[in-house]
């Protein structure tokens, strides 16, 4: 059993969101912080937005809603976070500010016995452990999107993290988040994303070079291999800035071609058409 009731939530986007609702949802203690005080207005909203889905479906009593979003504070202030016991870091996939994060907890957080653990994709948890002066306690922990359904949770210890942070970080995932995990070594991109990012990059190499059709190329995964949704719109649901964001990361990491962005792919996030979180990807979602 996990003896972890305080948790903090470091950035309240898609991944963020979904982790601070399922750790509330397990009844736990949670914070949020966020940038600003419209930033948390937005998860808030996200979160209810999710919640509401779970009682629509049945899978969620009102009072458990409520209750649920009772347990959520949100904040702008790391300092609230002193008395966390284990902390995501869940902000956008930039090494510096997420490293920036990690030395920001390392001050404020009173519990030395307390995890830090990355939401990351694909950087580095040996940068952030040193980004700290307490490199046992911090752990990668990857959860996917929509966090509230996808069961998984990769586990990825730098060289550093303590036996005792491993075991405590997979009690935690699995019996108070009721998650599965899988272990991997901390090598840009972990398991999913090293199998995954490749074939998103080839769907959009696909579409670049007149190939096929966005819709063929979803309908032909969707149909043909049973995908719950096709690559493009995969893309559009992780976000082209985030998709764009982890190949750079295995690309600097391995230097393999097939971990190189296609430029449609970078003129896609300099237009700002980032997928279904601003309205038009490859799809349209106004
Ligand atoms: N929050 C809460 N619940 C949600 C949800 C959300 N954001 N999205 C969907 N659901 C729930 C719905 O309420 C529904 O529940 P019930 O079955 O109880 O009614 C169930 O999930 C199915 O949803 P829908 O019927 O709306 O739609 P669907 O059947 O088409 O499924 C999907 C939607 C779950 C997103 C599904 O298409 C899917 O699993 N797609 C693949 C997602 C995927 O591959 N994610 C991994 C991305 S990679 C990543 O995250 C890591 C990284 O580092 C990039």
């Amino acid at each position: 059993m996990s003896d972890i009731q305080r948790v903090g939530v470091v950035g309240s986007g898609l991944m963020g969101s979904g982790i601070a609702e399922v750790c509330a949802r397990a009844g736990l203690d949670v914070i949020v912080a966020e940038v600003s005080a419209d930033a948390t207005e937005a998860a808030h909203g996200r979160i209810a937005a999710s919640l509401g889905r779970g009682v629509r479906s049945g899978k969620l009593s009102e009072e458990d809603r409520d209750q649920s979003l009772g347990r959520i504070r949100f904040t702008t202030d790391l300092g609230d976070f002193a008395d966390r016991q284990f902390v995501v870091e869940a902000v956008a996939e930039n090494e510096q500010i997420k490293t920036e994060v990690f030395t920001a907890l390392d001050k404020v957080v009173e519990d030395r016995t307390a995890i830090f653990a990355s939401n990351t994709s694909s950087i580095p948890i040996m940068k952030l452990g040193m980004a700290t002066t307490r490199p046992e306690q911090v752990i990668g922990v990857h959860f996917f999107n929509p966090v509230p359904v996808l069961k998984l949770v990769e586990l990825v210890p730098s060289l550093l993290t303590g036996a005792e942070t491993q075991t405590r970080a997979e009690a935690f995932v699995t019996g108070a988040l009721g998650k599965e995990v899988i272990r991997s070594q901390d090598r840009a991109g972990f398991v999913v994303n090293a199998l995954l990012i490749p074939y998103l990059l080839s769907a959009i190499r696909m579409l670049e070079s007149g190939f096929a059709s966005p819709e063929d190329i979803d309908n032909g995964m969707v149909l043909g291999c049973a995908h719950p949704m096709g690559p493009l719109r995969l893309t559009d649901l992780i976000g082209l800035d985030t998709t764009k964001a982890i190949a750079e990361s295995m690309y600097d990491e391995f230097k393999e071609p097939l971990f190189s962005p296609p430029p449609l792919l970078l003129r896609m996030v300099d237009a700002g058409l980032l997928g279904k979180k601003s309205g038009r990807g490859f799809h349209n979602y106004a």
